[in-house]
């Protein structure tokens, strides 16, 4: 049994790991996209894309809405699971998808 799992993990740790690594500011960005529209390209409604946002933007509003400078009704609760690290991540990520 063990020969057939150990090519398996191998396999795993040597594809799966680097890819997830490299996508984690996509990954951290899809959670915001349910409300913000998909790639940030929301239209219409009361939430704003986040597109056309440039990164330092995301970012200076993310950390402001979790240390509480900045008051939403959501985005508040949502911004303090995050650490600055993930915050400029999916900031990153979500502010090239305008361009
Ligand atoms: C549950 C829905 C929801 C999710 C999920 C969500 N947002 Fe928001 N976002 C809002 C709403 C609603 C507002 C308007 C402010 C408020 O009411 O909190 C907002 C506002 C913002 C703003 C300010 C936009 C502006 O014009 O100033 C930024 C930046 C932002 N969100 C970033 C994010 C990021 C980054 C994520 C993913 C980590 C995210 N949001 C996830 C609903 C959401």
């Amino acid at each position: 049994m063990k020969k057939i799992y150990l090519p398996v993990a191998a396999a795993l740790l040597g594809v799966t790991l680097p890819v997830l690594a490299v996508d984690r500011g996509e990954m951290l960005a899809n959670s915001c996209f349910s409300c913000h529209g998909y790639d940030g390209k929301n239209t219409g409604g009361a939430i704003p894309p986040l597109g056309q946002y440039p990164a330092s933007l995301i970012v200076s509003q993310m950390k402001a809405y979790r240390d509480g400078t900045r008051t939403g009704t959501v985005m508040n609760r949502h911004a303090k699971g995050y650490t600055d690290e993930e915050i400029e991540l999916m900031a990153k990520y979500i502010g090239k998808q305008g361009q």
